[in-house]
């Protein structure tokens, strides 16, 4: 991976634990412990029935399936939120805030700004978007030497300034021919797979039919083995971002029906999962992984503190968000303004924290206290001296509750009983199909 001065300073810093042995595919049973017998049962049964979809071909091979992604989201996603992110869980997939092709290309001799992360952070995947092949192919190619373990290309972003200009974000859903050529020069210039995180639809394009059609088209004339599935459609009516993640319904008989029509690709289910009983439960029902965004961002002590445990079936973790701040204090002020212009902000480097204490008593207090001392502390370490007394201890040095719990959700049963009528590829694109093989 290059090196520079940035990532020397990342790279200094270390996690308080220790990674699971590499080429650890399976999960070893001494994992499951520290759980009851039926629930190890179940998580057995669970990673059984993943097995033969977790010997998909993944460049990193040494890491846990993606079974818990955290989305990708744009100024949140960033080196910072990450850095917290892998304290709390070690196994969780994290994925960049959208990079688009032309940044990468115009920021050449910069990229270690845009594109460096530290190892710690893997498995990691970068999200790119953009519509011309051409610089689609050289973003990739120099993204590829960062050592990504997938890349991704967004056909979901509804915002104005990405989708209104052209085939770009979530109009790429329109032209899935035009994806699948996107797809292969993407794979032809990296070494690790590629994927497609997409909605279920555009506007009135929006039928189980050509939802299929899409994927089949993209999975048939590339590389794509992998889809991550937002369950609602885009509105391109001019709707804000934030409403286009709101107001569509979600539908996720889609996803499901994905699975059923579509047997050998890879979905990741997205969109609406706020919780761990919520991932378990869209599990339960057969989804190869699951991808939370706002939750995770918004709650992620107990979003993302539970993972390793609930979902990849690690023993209890003893961090607390004392020392989680403790090691965060390394990074932290290793890395204010070394961009220059006092680039990262020590309120940038704090933001991704406030989801660490969601709900609990002081986090208002908290949060007022670092808003004013991000006007005279010039250091992380200050900031927290200054103001973490507003925290009581008990929070801080509480371990995360076993949030293993044994709730039931049935937030997806439903769906089960609204899948669409199976899918058949059309004979003339099983004719196409057909020549491209
Ligand atoms: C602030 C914000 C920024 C986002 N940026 C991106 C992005 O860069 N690329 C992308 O594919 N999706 C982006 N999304 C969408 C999320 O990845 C995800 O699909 C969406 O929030 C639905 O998942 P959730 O209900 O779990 O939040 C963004 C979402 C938010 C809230």
């Amino acid at each position: 991976m290059m090196k520079s001065a940035g990532h020397a300073l990342l790279s200094s810093f270390k996690p308080p634990y220790c990674f699971p042995p590499k080429n650890c595919r399976r999960l070893p049973s001494n994992l499951v412990c520290g759980i009851s017998t039926a629930k190890s049962r179940k998580i057995h049964a669970y990673h059984q029935k993943q097995q033969r979809l977790s010997n998909f071909e993944m460049g990193a091979e040494q890491y846990l399936p993606p079974w818990f992604s955290v989305a990708p989201m744009m100024e949140w996603t960033d080196n910072h939120y990450r850095t917290m992110a892998r304290l709390v869980s070690k196994h969780a997939w994290l994925w960049t805030e959208m990079l688009a092709a032309e940044t990468i290309i115009y920021q050449e001799k910069n990229l270690d700004r845009f594109l460096a992360f530290n190892p710690d952070q893997h498995p990691i995947v970068l999200q790119i978007g953009g519509n011309n092949l051409e610089n689609l192919a050289k973003a990739t190619r120099l993204a590829n030497s960062y050592g990504y373990d997938e890349i991704n290309l967004n056909c979901g972003c509804p915002s104005p300034k990405v989708a209104g200009h052209g085939c770009f974000g979530v109009s790429l859903m329109l032209d899935p021919k035009f994806v699948a050529e996107a797809m292969s020069v993407i794979a032809a210039n990296t070494d690790v797979p590629v994927s497609v995180k997409c909605r279920i639809g555009v506007d009135d394009h929006d039928s189980y039919r050509e939802l299929c059609e899409f994927i089949h088209t993209v999975s048939t004339q590339s590389p794509t083995r992998h889809f991550v599935i937002h369950s609602r459609k885009a509105l391109l009516n001019g709707i804000s971002p934030a409403d286009n993640r709101k107001i569509p319904p979600l539908k996720y008989e889609f996803y499901y029906a994905l699975l059923r029509d579509f047997p050998d690709i890879r979905f990741t289910i997205n969109g609406g999962v706020n919780s761990i009983d919520e991932v378990r439960a869209a599990q339960n029902e057969g989804a190869h992984g699951v991808m939370v965004g706002r939750a995770a961002y918004n709650n992620s002590w107990a979003l993302l503190g539970n993972v390793d445990t609930a979902i990849y079936g690690a023993p209890p973790s003893t961090v607390t968000r004392r020392q989680v701040l403790e090691k965060y204090q390394v990074y932290a002020d290793s890395v204010i303004g070394i961009y220059g212009n006092g680039k990262p902000s020590l309120r940038d480097i704090v933001k991704p924290l406030y989801g660490l204490f969601w709900g609990e008593k002081g986090n208002g207090v908290w949060k007022r206290n670092a808003d004013s001392a991000f006007h005279h502390c010039k250091t992380f370490k200050s900031l927290m001296e200054e103001t973490i007394s507003a925290m009581p201890d008990s929070v801080l040095d509480a371990p995360l509750v076993d949030a293993y719990s044994t709730t039931s959700v049935d937030k997806f049963a439903n769906s089960m009983s609204l899948l669409p009528l199976p899918y058949t590829a059309k004979e003339e694109e099983q004719e196409e199909e057909l020549l491209y093989a």
